[in-house]
Order: C-alpha cells, then sequence, then structure tokens
C-alpha cells in the first residue's frame, strides 16, 4: 500500500480536508470532554484521597487514646477483683473521663464475667460474643467497631513465680463513642461536596475558554488553507479549459498534424482531465462544511434509477454482473445532487476493483427508522489492515493503483462527507480476494 502525491501542498490539503470533513465541532467537544473528564478524574482522586486519609487518622487517633486508656487501666483489675467496685473510686483517680468524656472500661475476670463498668458508652454485648478468648489470649490487644462504638480489649496476666506461663487474671475493654467522629466526617463530606461542586462548575468554565483558546489558531490556520485550496482550484479551472480547448482546436485538426503529435495532445487532455477531476473534487472537500439545500425531501428511488441505468451500460462494456434492487417511495431528507455523487463514488469502485465475470449489487432495504443503500461487490476486497486508511484523503491501496492508476484516493473522502452531512453512516465490511460491501446508513424523513 502507498501513499498517493505527498509533497508539501498535498499534505496540508490532505490535512485540512480531513478537518473540514469531520467538521469542528467533532474535535472542539471531544477536547473539551478530554479535559472535563482528566479534571473530574484529579479532582475525584485528590478528593476521595484526602477523605480516606482523614478517615485513616482519625480512626488512629480513635485507638491509640482507647490503647493507652486500657493500658492505664491494666493495673487496676487485680484490685477490683480483691477489693470490689467500690475500689474504683480510690483506684481509678481518672474516672472523671468517663463523664465527660465518652470514654468507657469494663473489666471482666477471665470466664468472660463481667466485674465492673465505668461510663456511659460502651458495646451492649458481652465480652466473648464479639471476641473468642483465643482471639484475646493472642497477648495483643483486640481492636473491633460495634456499631457506633470502638473498642479495645486486652488480657491480663499476674505472673506466676513457680511456673512459667503467666496466669491469666481476666480483660479489660475500653469503649469509645464514635459519633464525635462521624460528625465531623458529615462535615467533611459537605465541605468536600460543596468544594467539589465549586471546582466542577470553574473547571467546566475553564474547558471552554481553554478548548476555545487551544483550537483558534488550528481553526484560523485550516480556514486559510481552505481558502487557498478554493483559490487556487477555482484559479486552475480557467485555464486548463484554455489548454483543453486548444488541443481539441489542434485534434480537430488531424489531418494537419503528425500522428506522433496526435498522441501527443491526447495524452496532454487525459492529463487535463484528470487535473480538471482532482481540482474539482477538492473544492468540493474545502466546500463541504458551507450550508447546502439538506433539508430538501429526497425519494430514492427516482434519484438512483437513472444511476443504476448508467451502470448497467458500464456492467455490460466490462462482462460484470449488475443486479439492482431498489425500494419505492422512501424519502430521505438530503441534497439530492449529493447523495447522487455519494453513490456514484460507491459504485464506481465496485466496478474499478472487480474484474469481468465478476458482480455488483446495488440494493435497499429499511430498518428502524433508516435506509441501508448497500454496494456490495465480489472484486478483489480490502486487507483488514487497510480498512482504518480507506476513508483518508489520497490514501489508495497498492492493488487499486495497479488497477485504476489515475485515481486520486478520495473518492471515499468524499462519499464520508457526503454521508456526514446526512447525519448517517458508513459501514464496511471485506475481504480480500471475495469481495466487499459498503452500507450507507440514512434516517428517513
Ligand atoms: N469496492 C472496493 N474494492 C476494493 N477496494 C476498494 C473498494 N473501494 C475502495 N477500495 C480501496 O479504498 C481505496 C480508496 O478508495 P477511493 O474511492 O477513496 O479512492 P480511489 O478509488 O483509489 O480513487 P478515486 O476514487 O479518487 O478515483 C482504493 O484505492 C482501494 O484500495
Ligand atoms: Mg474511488
Amino acid at each position: 500500500m502507498k501513499l498517493l502525491i505527498k509533497p508539501p501542498l498535498m499534505s496540508l490539503i490532505t490535512i485540512s480536508t480531513q478537518i473540514f470533513s469531520r467538521g469542528f465541532l467533532f474535535p472542539r467537544k471531544r477536547l473539551m470532554l478530554t479535559y472535563l473528564v482528566a479534571m473530574i478524574c484529579i479532582l475525584g482522586t485528590s478528593g476521595i484521597s484526602l477523605y480516606l486519609f482523614l478517615i485513616k487518622n482519625l480512626n488512629q487517633q480513635l485507638d491509640r487514646e482507647l490503647l493507652t486508656l486500657v493500658e492505664a487501666a491494666a493495673p487496676s483489675l487485680n484490685i477490683i477483683k480483691s477489693e470490689g467496685l467500690q475500689s474504683l473510686d480510690r483506684e481509678v483517680p481518672w474516672r472523671n473521663l468517663f463523664s465527660e468524656q465518652e470514654y468507657s472500661l469494663e473489666w471482666y475476670d477471665s470466664e468472660g464475667k463481667l466485674l465492673a463498668r465505668e461510663g456511659t458508652q460502651f458495646p451492649h454485648m458481652s465480652l466473648f460474643k464479639t471476641i473468642s478468648p483465643a482471639q484475646l489470649n493472642k497477648g495483643f490487644p483486640v481492636l473491633q467497631r460495634l456499631g457506633h462504638i470502638q473498642t479495645a480489649t486486652i488480657s491480663v496476666y499476674a505472673n506466676n513465680p513457680d511456673e512459667e506461663t503467666p496466669i491469666l487474671e481476666g480483660y479489660i475493654r475500653a469503649s469509645e463513642s464514635t459519633q464525635e467522629m462521624e460528625v465531623i466526617l458529615d462535615k467533611l463530606r459537605v465541605g468536600l461536596a460543596l468544594g467539589g461542586t465549586t471546582a466542577l462548575v470553574l473547571v467546566s468554565i475553564g474547558s471552554i475558554y481553554l478548548t476555545q483558546e487551544a483550537l483558534s489558531p488550528t481553526q484560523r490556520g485550516v480556514q486559510q488553507i481552505s481558502k487557498i485550496t478554493s483559490d487556487v482550484s477555482h484559479h486552475l479551472r480557467t485555464p486548463l479549459t484554455r489548454i483543453s480547448i486548444a488541443t481539441e482546436i489542434l485534434l480537430s485538426k488531424k489531418d494537419k498534424i503528425q500522428p506522433e503529435e496526435v498522441k501527443k495532445l491526447n495524452i496532454i487532455n487525459t492529463a487535463v482531465e484528470q487535473i480538471r477531476r482532482l481540482v474539482e473534487e477538492l473544492l468540493f472537500l474545502v466546500r463541504a462544511d458551507l450550508p447546502s439545500k439538506l433539508r430538501e425531501s429526497v425519494s430514492l428511488k427516482p434519484l438512483l434509477q437513472p444511476l443504476s441505468q448508467q451502470f448497467e451500460s458500464i456492467a455490460q462494456a466490462r462482462g460484470i454482473n449488475f443486479q439492482t434492487e431498489l425500494l419505492s417511495n422512501v424519502l430521505v431528507s438530503g441534497d439530492s445532487v449529493r447523495l447522487t455523487r455519494l453513490l456514484t463514488h460507491l459504485l464506481e469502485n465496485a466496478f474499478n476493483y472487480t474484474d469481468p465475470g465478476g458482480s455488483v449489487f446495488f440494493s435497499m432495504k429499511l430498518s428502524h427508522g433508516t435506509v441501508i443503500i448497500s454496494v456490495r461487490d465480489t472484486g478483489m476486497g480490502i486487507a483488514d489492515g487497510d480498512l482504518p486508511f480507506i476513508f483518508q484523503g489520497f490514501w489508495r491501496g497498492e492493488l487499486a493503483q495497479n488497477k485504476q492508476p489515475e485515481g486520486f484516493g478520495l473518492g471515499l473522502t468524499i462519499a464520508y462527507a457526503i454521508v456526514q452531512q446526512h447525519q448517517g453512516e458508513i459501514k464496511v465490511s471485506s475481504q480480500i480476494g471475495v469481495g466487499s460491501c459498503f452500507q450507507v446508513h440514512l434516517p428517513l424523513a
């Protein structure tokens, strides 16, 4: 596969025609959306990370406080066991902690039986209902969240002078309500939601402004290139017509010139015809975005019947089997000249890239509010790897260049632009050596 004419000016024209054939709305919307999605991802990730970091910090702080409390209370278990609850006043001087803040302490014996309890915020569940003795006897504090209460439980051991293993005296559980933390988190959530919404509004305004700023130089550049292309193409028409007329005049006096000269004049004529076609196709592409009579209601059969008849004679001349199946009373909203041109390009390709003996099918069917116009051939087909390129300006397949050396690679670019103008879709399926099928989907009027 090769790209055809690619000197610098041509590359420029290719780019401009491609951008124009898709319109400027598409890149603008895509740029804005990309920017918005990127900003939402950044803001969302930062907000969630901040929120998770704060939750983790608050939880760690709560756990640290509970661990300090429960470890400080460890010596009191023995005293409570021997002297009872009344010793609390004497042994736990920091007990006002329980009334001022939302802490609680519970003392259990080694069987898990509650010996004493201080404070108001504690889980309404006995110790062994929430933790198994095996878990507790591992020697580490056990941290748990039970509803709105966070707890830290430790096992308390007494030294056994005779044996190596210490004797289990019981357990102490410290608890604290998480309500205060939840209030802080609620405020944080509200703050993040408000901040996020404000940031999103600002980012949206920024994205519109930045997209405008980023695209306007390109837009201006493309407009200039299109204008130059349009002017150059326009001004080429007159000299081309003059050359054409001059060669025709010379050719009309065949008897007065040498056969060798006639041959050369014919070559000039063919070349002029080719340039004229290129100029005309470029002009069409750069003007593709200009308004046309797209609102006219077009009945497809009367439009496509003459086209089909035209190709019937080409089919006969080339020995290709041509079958047509056009539906009556199918109306689309569009420009009849452009629609004819679209299908001419597709039919031309089907005939150009199908060998004598092959077949071309031209048909129509209705499906869910759209008409599907198919041009199917049993020709040379398109390789899978080439399919992404076929709608690009000036792209031609290698086989196509051998079969039709005079092509430009613009037929499908024009077809694509016309389908876009009609809010339609163009789909291709193809298999090398088997054939191709181009389907144009157009909304019904
Ligand atoms: N029906 C088809 N069968 C096989 N290949 C096709 C067919 N239609 C298009 N192609 C491939 O797509 C390429 C681009 O097609 P397009 O119509 O744009 O250009 P072209 O036919 O090469 O030249 P032009 O239409 O400007 O005369 C072709 O060169 C060819 O490789
Ligand atoms: Mg073509």
